[in-house]
């Protein structure tokens, strides 16, 4: 047994309708994606191959090692002398592992990968001749009667990443969005197992970190008239797929509606110590940040929560301020599973901050900045440390600390946000 229902494993294409057929692969054995991602029962590589009257366009392909099943299943709906285009809605190696060898086979196909993409293709590929058709939100490819029109979704998962729907057949080809790492050869969501974890897990860990993307996703998908969903892992959505654009607008939205008014910013303080004195500093920062106007602060102890509760909270706040004691030359170990949780969420141009009380060389404080750096958070104020027992001076400085941080927040600096892509997309535009 190896975890994936396997009702009709052999080499066959799926009919998603009259025109189009699932070429895609089966990977039962995968329990780790990308390293980070973990699958209970593996997952499907999902290509598909779209017919028209003037040709059959393919979208996506497979990982390069199940490059034989999707050739299988291809030839068995269509030749490669019919094959007029092939797009590519995401260029990681589990969608374009099969791409070299399909080009060969099928060399008069126009190749379509998002704008966006042209910073990695030929990188990906090796060619440094390679031709392609860069497109956009807009864009189209007719196939005679039916016709592939491209939703440009940057960052679900990379960059790179487009959508492709076919109007005729109500059908969005949606590449990662709305998938999940889930192998049951039944395929289609009326018929395989509970996905519904692996659906929410994906989420949670390859879409949640770029939430407004998500959002700009969604405002071009709520858009269409959809009868069927066929993302490029996982369950294809032909049962109430509309349910799935809803739950994801769910997962994007806040969770809990914040108490606080628009002109209010929120900080959350959160600390940990050995022997009281980093919170005192803590309750100094906090007291001091708490009385400039308009901040909203919250203080908090690690020693007492749960880092996923937190990580939820600090994607709705506007600054992180991290209190811990140096043992052994590091921050402690709570500091740092907060931390890497912020991992799946966006946290970007948020205001960061570092401070802690330290016996010898206190190096908790520099490393925490340097991390929230890491992060892209804004650390615009230099961390504050102090020897063991803070004096009444030190505290006073800890207010001082809380009071600028504060002021900090309320000043409205913009954040600044790194995007490689900026020089493509300005090239593209003009
Ligand atoms: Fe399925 Fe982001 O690759």
């Amino acid at each position: 047994m190896n975890g994936c229902a396997h009702e009709n494993a052999a080499s066959a294409p799926v009919a998603l309708s009259e025109r189009i057929h699932w070429v895609g692969a089966f990977d039962p054995q995968l329990r780790t994606f990308d390293i980070i991602l973990k699958t209970a029962n593996g997952t499907t590589y999902n290509a598909y191959a779209v017919r028209g009257s003037a040709g059959v366009a393919i979208v996506d392909t497979v990982k390069e090692e199940f490059a034989g099943d999707f050739f299988t299943r291809l030839e068995q709906i269509a030749e490669y002398h019919e094959i007029t285009a092939i797009v590519l809605n995401h260029l990681e190696p589990d969608h374009t592992g099969a791409l070299p060898e399909l080009m060969r086979r099928a060399p008069q196909a126009r190749l379509y990968v998002s704008f966006m993409a042209q910073v990695m293709i030929k990188a990906l590929l090796k060619q440094d001749a390679l031709e392609y058709i860069a497109v956009n939100t807009g864009d189209s490819v007719s196939l005679g009667d039916r016709t592939l029109s491209f939703l440009h979704t940057p960052y679900l998962h990379w960059p790179d990443t487009q959508c492709t729907y076919v109007k005729e057949e109500r059908a969005l080809l949606s590449g990662d969005v709305f998938g999940c790492h889930f192998c049951d050869t039944r395929l289609f969501n009326d018929r395989v197992g509970d996905f519904r974890f692996s659906f929410e897990y994906y989420y949670a860990h390859i879409m949640r970190p770029f939430r407004k993307q998500v959002i700009d996703a969604l405002q071009l998908i709520e858009k269409l008239d959809l009868s069927i969903i066929a993302p490029a892992h996982g369950p294809i959505l032909r049962d109430q797929p509309q349910n799935y654009v809803a739950r994801y607008r769910e997962l994007a939205s806040p969770r809990l509606k914040r108490d606080v008014s628009a002109d209010e910013k929120t900080l959350l303080i959160f600390y940990i110590s050995a022997y009281g004195n980093t919170a005192r500093m803590a309750e100094a920062i906090y007291e001091a940040a708490h009385q400039v106007n308009g901040v909203r602060a919250s203080l908090y102890d690690l020693a007492g929560g749960e880092t996923n509760s937190f990580a939820d909270m600090l994607e709705e706040a506007d600054g992180l301020v991290l209190g811990s004691p140096t043992i052994n030359g590091d921050a402690v170990k709570p500091v740092w599973d907060l931390l890497s949780s912020l991992a799946v969420i966006n946290v970007t141009g948020k205001l960061g901050a570092a401070f802690g009380s330290f016996g010898w060389s206190g190096e908790a404080v520099r490393l925490i900045e340097d991390r929230l750096r890491g992060l892209k958070l804004r650390v615009p104020m230099q961390g504050l440390r102090v020897k063991l027992i803070p004096t009444l001076e030190e505290i006073e400085a800890c207010r001082e600390f809380g009071r600028s941080l504060g002021e900090e927040l309320m000043s409205n600096r913009p954040a600044r946000i790194l995007d490689f892509t900026e020089e493509l997309k300005s090239s593209y535009s003009t």
